[in-house]
């Protein structure tokens, strides 16, 4: 192994655990060649698939008494992949300085190319790797604050974003739009929702109000998929209706997004397009990327947050080498495309089971609780949005807290929990829903284990004032 470059050797090692993946005609692993390939997900043989056993096997580190049927808050990684993570940080460990000079940069840039064509980008350059969305935002909205700090953008120009846009990207919008002087705009959304004609609607007339006395819509900001309650966005529809009314940049906060929902850069049509790789891509903590449309003139004056010495370079280059760190979950990225074609259908075919099983399993719950969905299915990817019984009194957001934690310390399940506060006339709707999330490594009992927990609660009759 002494003598193998670091791919080989991850190769190898990845061969040494799965031989029936890697096979070596000439004695020497192979280094897959994901660039020279006409296709980058292609199934393997039929009799190659990834055994139910060898799943449990790669996610033997789970803990087995909990029921975690919550992959959406921080994904998952294959014992597989974090052994191959492990590798290069000894190789970084054994010789630092000839890893940094001649390996880290051509490695970050095969992992850029692999993003590149999984998510059907047009240059390799436009994809930059990031630590996680949260990060990607930071990047494109500090841009928007120096337009506004800058003279370029007027004071009171909007930037127009979801109600529903994920918490830690609301407060950057207010760290670098609000205090540079923007307007913002949230997007009220229904919920439930019922068909996507709705999200549509109202987007125009929040773009409606951006634009009123003259102002401009700077930025839109659109999630692919909500965070809480999780819903998938139209988002093409949405970026359409941007182009066509005048919208000058549109980012899409796909944090759940590659391996959830189909994410086709030439289909979308965003300038700006993120997702994490370590939700739903099977990436250790933390691995994102960033996508920045090279057309849109933006793009050149695009800088990562934390300045070091590729200050200048372009983004992809500037993140790069944000100063010494581990950049080991970034260098794993083409064994992941290994590890997900194992699947029959690749990454696609686990995306569509994972949506199957997630909806089958949230119809076995409102069955079995008398409620209802949170959006039809075609409206959700790999989350779905389940109404708790009204009987438990959800009635604040401190409830659901209190509630996961009674779900978690006594019945071992783990879910997040939307408040969903009484629209006006509403008489006892119901008002909490549990976000079900469904991964290669779930399996059914562990959302029955969710549905006899509740109708216990039920049965003893349980409200949530008394927690
Ligand atoms: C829509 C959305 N945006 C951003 C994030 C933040 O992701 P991260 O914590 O990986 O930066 C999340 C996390 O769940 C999310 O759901």
């Amino acid at each position: 192994m002494a003598s193998l470059s670091p791919p080989e050797e991850a190769a190898a090692s990845y061969h040494h655990r799965h031989p029936k993946r890697y096979s070596s005609s000439n004695g020497v692993e192979l280094v897959p060649d994901f660039v020279k390939r006409p296709k980058i997900s292609l199934p393997p043989q039929s009799s190659n698939f990834i055994s139910p056993s060898e799943i449990e096997s790669e996610f033997s580190h789970h803990d087995p008494d909990v029921a975690r049927i919550n992959n959406g808050s921080f994904g998952c990684c294959p014992s597989s992949i974090l052994a191959l993570q492990r590798d290069w940080q000894l190789r970084f460990l054994r010789q630092p300085d000839r890893f940094y000079f001649d390996e880290l940069k051509p490695k970050i840039s095969e992992s850029r190319a692999v993003i590149r064509r999984l998510i059907n980008a047009e240059h390799d350059d436009e994809v930059s790797i990031v630590d996680n969305a949260t990060t990607a935002a930071a990047i494109v909205l500090q841009q928007t604050a120096w337009a506004f700090r800058e003279g370029r953008f007027e004071k009171g120009d909007a930037v127009v974003m979801l109600h529903y846009a994920y918490g830690s990207v609301k407060k950057s919008v207010e760290a670098y739009v609000t205090r540079s002087g923007g307007q913002v705009i949230e997007v009220q959304l229904p919920f439930p929702v019922i068909s996507a004609d709705e999200i549509v609607g109202r987007f125009r007339n929040a773009l409606e109000s951006g634009k009123a006395n003259g102002r401009r819509v700077r930025l839109a900001l659109i999630d692919h998929v909500t965070s809480m309650p999780s819903v998938v966005i139209p988002v093409k529809e949405l970026v359409k209706i941007c182009r066509e009314e005048g919208v000058d940049q549109v980012f899409v906060d796909a944090a759940h997004g590659i391996g959830c929902v189909d994410v086709d850069m030439k289909e979308i049509g965003a300038d700006f397009y993120t997702s994490n790789l370590h939700k739903w891509f099977f990436a250790p903590p933390s691995v994102a990327f960033l996508y920045c449309r090279k057309s849109n003139n933006g793009a050149r004056d695009l800088h990562h947050p934390v300045v070091s010495n590729e200050y200048g370079n372009g983004l992809a280059v500037e993140s790069s080498w944000v100063g010494t760190r581990d950049y080991s979950a970034q260098l794993v990225v083409p064994s992941i495309l290994e590890f997900v074609n194992r699947f029959e259908g690749g990454i696609d075919g686990i995306k569509k089971r994972n949506h199957d099983s997630v909806v089958e399993m949230g119809r076995m719950l409102v069955k079995s609780w008398g409620t209802q969905l949170g959006c039809p299915p075609e409206m959700c990817a790999s989350m779905v949005m389940v109404g708790l019984p009204v009987c438990l009194g959800v009635s604040s957001d401190s409830d659901v807290l209190k509630l996961r934690i009674l779900l978690r310390e006594k019945f071992s399940v783990e879910t997040p929990i939307y408040f969903r506060p009484p629209g006006e006339g509403e008489v006892d709707p119901i008002s909490g829903y549990v976000r079900i999330s469904f991964q290669v490594y779930n399996k059914p009992e562990d959302y029955h284990r969710l549905k006899d927990a509740v109708n216990e609660l039920v049965r003893e009759g349980f409200r949530c004032t008394s927690l």
